[in-house]
């Protein structure tokens, strides 16, 4: 497993900040819908905390103990306490049934294997509650990757406790399964001497537009919208898919096996209703 070590430890230091677009864009998708909402994978709470501390009713799971560890440390010194869940995304199993469910900086790309993707999907419809949304943030990992079998050092980061953090990575892909292969070593660096070294892997799988939006509606998800990064602004390496679950209801009106039915009752209501109501919507 990569988070866990070195990379959960100062993952906080080494990925992403939380920038306002991407907090903007979870606060209005989760306030679109009833509460609460679920953050998939949500590892320290970068992003999460900042929505708890918006006022959002949102929980987070994860399947990594240390990522949570460091998640449950930051909410006790900013006095907020988070409901989180130690889980993995492809046998997720709660009690509750969420508005919103949602992955962050393509964390869903962490299951590397297609079965484990579908099956994910699957669980994410199931905890949704009908007229929920599902918004899963993906991006094409070689995009920025380094050079392919070279390593790459990165800019060293200095540390809150003093110390220097060091990352070398190397990239690897096989573009017929979609999968980029990264190792990255950390090396921790205290009074100029290396004082801790690790070499992690970590498997990422990429998406085409086409084949995610398939995925998504054969597991049932309607009204799919591809957002081109989180301003939706022309091409990007990211692309956010948002999709709903439609009431049970309505998917029984919709499902063309239901058709016949679906027009005698039609008629049959037309007949008896008051003729002043607009029915061509129903035509
Ligand atoms: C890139 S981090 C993103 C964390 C957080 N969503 C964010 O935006 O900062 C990926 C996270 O996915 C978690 N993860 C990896 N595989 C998982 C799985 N199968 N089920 C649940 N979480 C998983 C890792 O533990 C890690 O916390």
């Amino acid at each position: 497993m990569f988070y866990q070590g070195l990379p959960a430890l100062y993952y906080d230091a080494f990925f992403c900040e939380l920038d306002e677009a991407e907090l903007l864009f979870y606060k209005q998708m989760i306030a679109s819908v009833p509460s609460p909402g679920l953050e998939i994978a949500c590892g320290t709470g970068r992003l999460l905390l900042s929505l708890l501390e918006a006022g959002l009713s949102v929980e987070g799971f994860d399947s990594s103990p240390e990522m949570l560890a460091q998640c449950k440390i930051k909410a006790e010194k900013a006095s907020i306490k988070p409901i989180l869940y130690e889980q993995a995304m492809q046998e997720l199993s709660l009690p509750k049934r969420y508005g919103c469910i949602f992955s962050a900086l393509g964390s869903f790309q962490q299951l590397a294997h297609f079965d484990d993707a579908y099956a994910a999907l699957k669980h994410f419809y199931e905890h949704l509650l009908p007229g929920g949304k599902l918004a899963i943030y993906l991006y094409l990992p070689w995009y920025n990757a380094p050079e392919f079998g070279q390593w790459h050092e990165q800019e060293p980061i200095a540390l809150q406790d003093g110390k220097t953090l060091l990352v070398t990575e190397k990239a690897l892909h096989d573009p017929i399964e979609q999968q980029l292969f990264m190792t990255y070593r950390y090396q921790l660096k205290e009074n100029g001497k290396i004082i801790a070294t690790e070499e992690k892997d970590m498997v990422i799988r990429w998406y085409s537009r086409h084949e995610f939006q398939l995925m998504l509606a054969s597991v049932g998800f309607k009204d799919i919208k591809v957002y081109n990064g989180y301003d939706d602004n022309g091409p990007s390496d990211v692309m956010i898919f948002v999709a709903g679950k439609i009431p049970r209801a309505e998917q029984w009106l919709f499902d063309p096996k239901n058709k016949n039915m679906v027009d005698e009752l039609k008629e049959a209501f037309k007949q008896k209703v008051d003729r002043s109501i607009d029915l061509s919507g129903f035509e």
